[in-house]
């Protein structure tokens, strides 16, 4: 375009023809129906109980650092995590790519005291998303010892790649099936070879409301509302990981229904404590760690843990991120006599990418 200040501040209709040419015809059009329509929100939701409050808040960091598009977070809570996470979370609202609401802990009354008891305390609420957040079309269900290592946009526009069937996706549990649970111990049935990990789940919850869910229970086709109490009854005494099981039998039953991304979506001690498992990470680096099994807390993995620290540590300003990666890298470098340790590199070749792509982002689209 070569006179770009033609083209920026008329309506593309009164450009002359010869002006600007076809780039600046979209750019105007498109700047034009960005005016008539907010942009598109990105709904991210977490379940924090216990000792969870600053890791939560180190995956929402996480999250709202590298994202373009706005984040709408919805946190459900133990009452007295309430105050703390609304202090923290205020005191960033002056970025202005966040909102968030905060809400209980809620089970349906009947069975309430036996969903609680599910797995670990709380764990289970997130079977309920698509019930209790009625006007939301579409989530992504992360817990809350994930980091994101790249924007959530990134995943959020995995939703537009469903095809008709599909209403959620997630990664495998095990790429190596020699250390698989689920195919050498789960008691009950499961997706696929190795089983889903639910610890990253995004969902198009409209049609997860809608859809009629084969199963092993009846013969009738039951609604995701009606079908949870009676997975878990019968269930109950043969399942292990709580309500990850219950998604497994659910998606065994309907694969259909399955969306499932690459490992590194879903990056695992298990995927590199016996030695590298997860290919497309060695290829294109992690894009979202998931440090379970506390790693992020204690000394077994510290490379997980270094991520962790890093992003924990740093504050929103610019410099402030863009300075986290020389000490985080030598932080990993004391880590290469473990396997995770190994394959360092991998923990930071996405992560130095978004930080570069942020910074080299034209300040008016930021
Ligand atoms: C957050 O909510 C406020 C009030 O509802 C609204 O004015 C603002 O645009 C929202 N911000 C984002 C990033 O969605
Ligand atoms: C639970 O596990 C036992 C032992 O493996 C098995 O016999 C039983 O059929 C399982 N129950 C269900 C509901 O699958
Ligand atoms: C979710 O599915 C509904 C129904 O098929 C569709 O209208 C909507 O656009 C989908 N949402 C996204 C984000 O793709
Ligand atoms: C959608 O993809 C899934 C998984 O690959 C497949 O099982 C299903 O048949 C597909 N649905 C349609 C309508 O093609
Ligand atoms: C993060 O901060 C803690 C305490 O403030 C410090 O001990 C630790 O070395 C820091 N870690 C990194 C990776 O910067």
């Amino acid at each position: 375009c070569k006179d770009f200040s033609l083209c920026y501040w008329n309506p593309y209709w009164m450009l002359p023809s010869d002006v600007c040419g076809m780039n600046c015809f979209w750019e105007a059009a498109f700047r034009y129906s960005l005016k008539i329509e907010p942009p598109e929100k990105m709904h991210l939701a977490v379940v924090a109980c216990g000792e969870r409050l600053e890791e939560t808040l180190t995956m929402l960091k996480s999250a709202i650092i590298f994202s373009i598009k706005p984040l709408q977070f919805h946190i459900f809570a133990e009452d007295q995590l309430h105050d703390s996470f609304k202090d923290r979370l205020d005191s960033w609202s002056f970025l202005q790519t966040f909102n968030y609401t905060l809400y209980p802990i809620t089970f349906p009354s009947e069975n309430a005291a036996e969903w609680k008891k599910l797995f670990k305390p709380c764990a289970s609420q997130r079977l309920f998303l698509p019930l209790i957040l009625k006007e939301v079309d579409s989530l992504l269900y992360v817990d809350t010892d994930i980091l994101f290592l790249r924007p959530v946009d990134d995943i959020w526009s995995l939703l537009k790649k469903f095809n008709s069937t599909q209403i959620a996706a997630m990664a495998p549990e095990h790429e190596e099936p020699r250390i698989g649970w689920y195919n050498r111990f789960a008691r009950h049935p499961y997706y696929g070879k190795t089983g889903v990990n639910s610890g990253v789940m995004l969902m198009n919850m409209t049609r997860m409301r809608r859809k009629y869910f084969k199963n092993d229970m009846t013969t009738v086709h039951l609604k995701w509302g009606d079908i949870l109490m009676p997975l878990l009854k019968k269930y109950k005494l043969n399942i292990t990981w709580g309500d990850q099981d219950l998604l497994n039998i659910m998606f065994f039953h309907n694969p259909e229904s399955l969306f499932v991304f690459p490992c590194q979506w879903n990056y695992r001690p298990d995927h590199c404590i016996y030695g590298s498992n997860c290919q497309e990470a060695e290829d294109e680096g992690i894009f979202i760690l998931h440090g379970n099994r506390g790693v992020y807390h204690d000394d077994k993995q510290p490379a997980f843990r270094a991520v962790y620290e890093a992003l924990r540590n740093c504050s929103f300003e610019d410099n402030n991120i863009r300075s986290l990666l020389k000490p985080l890298e030598l932080e990993l470098q004391k880590t290469v006599h473990t396997y995770c340790g190994k394959i360092y590199k991998i923990f930071i070749k996405q992560l130095m990418k978004s930080i570069r792509d942020r910074y080299d982002r034209p300040p008016k689209e930021r």
